[in-house]
């Protein structure tokens, strides 16, 4: 028998209606346009407003209109991977929450945190249920409200952010199409730089750790930009290469969204032309886990059976990543 590849079957995304726009932002702390554009490529971003909303929330519209996509019905779901860094609530996991708000009966699921390269993390762990047999219908969801850990007067984090979520289905394909390899790497030395000060075991919430403001997320940008910039351009071209894939055998890059100078090193590391990276930063900003599923969902029209994608991303932890995947419809 020929060896199962896991295939997406199906993408789709959601975005909330709110648009926080660049202008906007200048009325909320000392920064302008030009300065948020030229440093990062975002004009706007997506916000979840509305009192008893959570990342949940985001996840069911984009997973009911897979399912919808896809023609099958919720109870034929059999594991949901839910790649968040904001989840609902400490426990249980979204995985569970989104279950029961879509109906998802016979499915069991968790959540997979892995900052900015959850989605990835999570694509190549839900193919492993695939590839191995144990299921044939796998739900891989990334999706942040970030807009829940950001302090809006931190002027160099809250410019970057913004709140999405997409999702993929994972089907075995048998004739050579879906996820064809990843490589997948962590340093957790790299957490002092990126990462939410209070609020889990090391130091839970006190009135002083709010007024401390620390149950933000906290990052220092320029050491972040930096171990980005070369490391999510180097596993995009370490995937290709052992994988004997030049720049002309990829149909499209599909880069994390966290600043268009990462993007940009990386496009220019793997050879990639312009025309087939894609880019939506300066319409959603950063939505973490968000960023790489809503590409695919935005792309897919464009996307033929057969085209090579190169998946890259770069997250707090640090983790980053990259996947060879042929697209399979
Ligand atoms: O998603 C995965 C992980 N995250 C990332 O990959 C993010 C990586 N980092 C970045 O994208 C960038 O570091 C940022 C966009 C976050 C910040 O850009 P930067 O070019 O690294 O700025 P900086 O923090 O080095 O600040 C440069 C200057 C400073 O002024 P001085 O000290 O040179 O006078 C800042 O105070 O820009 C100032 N600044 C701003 N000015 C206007 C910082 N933020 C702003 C702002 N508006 N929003």
């Amino acid at each position: 028998m020929n060896k199962i590849h896991a295939a997406i079957t199906a993408v789709n995304g959601y975005v909330p209606e709110y648009v926080l726009t660049n202008h906007e932002l200048e009325t909320i702390v000392d920064t302008n346009d030009e300065w948020i554009t030229s440093r990062t490529g975002i004009k706007e971003r997506r916000i979840l407003k509305g009192e008893g909303l959570a990342t949940s929330d985001l996840a069911v519209p984009a997973v009911e209109g897979l399912l919808k996509k896809r023609g099958i019905t919720a109870d034929e779901i059999e594991l949901i991977i839910f790649c968040t860094t904001t989840p609902d609530m400490p426990f249980p996991a979204t995985a569970n929450v989104l279950a029961d708000k879509i109906g998802a009966k016979n499915a069991w699921g968790y959540d997979l945190q892995a900052a900015c390269s959850g989605f990835i993390f999570g694509l190549a762990t839900g193919a492993q249920f695939i590839e191995s047999g144990k299921h044939t219908k796998v739900l891989v969801v990334g999706g942040d409200k970030m807009s829940s850990i950001i302090n809006y007067k931190d002027r160099a984090t809250c410019i970057i952010f913004g709140d999405g979520c997409g999702a993929v289905l994972l089907e075995p394909n048998t004739e050579g199409y879906g996820v064809m390899d990843s490589v997948l790497k962590s340093d957790g030395s790299g957490r002092a730089f990126l990462h939410q000060k209070a609020g889990g075991s090391l130091k839970p919430a006190t009135h002083e750790t709010i007024e401390a403001n620390e149950h933000f997320a906290y990052q220092e940008g320029q050491a972040v930009f930096k171990f980005a910039v070369t490391n999510m351009a180097d596993v995009a071209a370490e995937v290709m290469e052992r994988n004997n894939l030049n720049s002309e055998d990829i149909a499209w890059l599909v880069p994390h969204q966290a600043n268009k100078r990462i993007i940009d090193a990386t496009a220019n590391r793997t050879g990639v032309s312009a025309d087939k990276v894609i880019i939506n930063i300066e319409r959603y900003g950063n939505t973490t886990n968000g960023t790489i599923p809503l590409c695919l969902w935005e792309w897919e029209n464009k996307f033929k059976k057969g085209d090579n994608l190169i998946l890259a991303a770069f997250g707090g932890g640090f983790t980053w990543g990259s996947i060879y995947l042929k697209w399979a419809y």
